[in-house]
């Protein structure tokens, strides 16, 4: 993937890129003013509690400027959340409007969005109150269409740290459990509950200037999952493997990170942890 493609700033001409598939897919962060959007006319009845849904646009198939597209709906005959907006739209007005979705339940990750300007699962977040909500893809990724983006970078950096156990000695007993005390696992509290959503990395600053060498809070709280793992053999090597001034250390402890995960966990502390391990010269 061209790495310029991804950085903040690049304007939307910049995609007609010679790179055939990278030419296809458009910087999130850009959108057609109000003015060009194009609106869907309400269907009003008296009771109505009418919002309206601004939400990105970008068709790979019709490639033009990205834009917001209003669309107007009933919130009396909509579910709370604002993937059931999205669902109601897609069902009733657009069947063009593509998003992602899965489990409806805070569990696949799937449906990870910016949602009035602040990253989140469409799934468990509820409608914003007021009359108007915009919908964007997560930011400073690239669009494929609507708010589906290219998670491969995203998916390419957690396969780096190898998020798998890793043993130099075989089990204590054959074919069985490697075992693990209640206070070793808890160390792993915090961690394994990340669905790799990609809330947190799209929020942080620095993976937004240094998405391809930086691995992003998703993936380095991972690595420190694995690290903090009792029945994991290669610490120090996972330690060595990410002790670089681009893949840990451009993590400048801001915790936009922790703000955006929408299961509560915070990566930012779990970076503190790999970088107060490797001060003290490993595990
Ligand atoms: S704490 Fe580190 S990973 Fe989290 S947002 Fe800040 S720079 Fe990014
Ligand atoms: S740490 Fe939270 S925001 Fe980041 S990928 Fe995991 S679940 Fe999503
Ligand atoms: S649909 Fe699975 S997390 Fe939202």
């Amino acid at each position: 993937m061209a790495t310029g493609l991804l950085r903040r700033g690049v304007s939307i001409a910049r995609v007609s890129s010679t790179t055939p598939f990278t030419s296809r897919l458009v910087p999130a962060r850009f959108h057609a003013s109000e003015a060009e959007a194009q609106k869907v006319e309400p269907k009003a009845s008296s009771g109505s509690n009418l919002k309206t849904f601004q939400i990105y646009r970008w068709n790979p198939d019709n490639p033009s400027k990205p834009q917001l597209q209003d669309y107007q709906i009933d919130l009396k005959e909509c579910g709370p959340m604002v993937l059931d907006a999205l669902i109601k739209i897609k069902n009733e007005i657009d069947p063009s409007l593509t998003f992602r979705r899965s489990c409806r339940e805070g569990i696949c990750g799937s449906c990870a969005m910016n949602i009035d300007g602040c990253n989140g699962l469409a799934c468990l977040t509820k409608i914003p109150s007021g009359t108007s909500s915009t919908i964007t893809p997560l930011p400073h990724m690239f669009v494929i269409k609507d708010l589906v983006v290219d998670m491969t970078n995203f998916y390419n950096q957690y396969k780096s740290i190898e998020p798998w156990l890793k043993r130099k000695n075989p089990p204590p007993a054959p074919g069985k459990e490697i075992l693990q005390s209640k206070k070793d696992r808890a160390k792993l509290d915090g961690m394994y509950e990340c669905i790799l959503c990609a809330c947190c990395s799209t929020s942080c600053p620095s993976y937004w200037w240094n998405p391809e060498s930086y691995l992003g809070p998703a993936a380095l709280l991972h690595a420190n999952r694995w690290i903090s793992d009792s029945r994991d053999e290669y610490t120090n090597e996972r330690l060595e493997a990410i002790n670089d001034e681009f893949k840990l250390y451009r993590c400048h402890t801001i915790l936009n990170c922790a703000r955006a995960c929408p299961k509560g966990l915070n990566p930012g502390k779990q970076i503190m942890h790999i970088k107060q391990l490797q001060l003290s010269g490993g595990a």
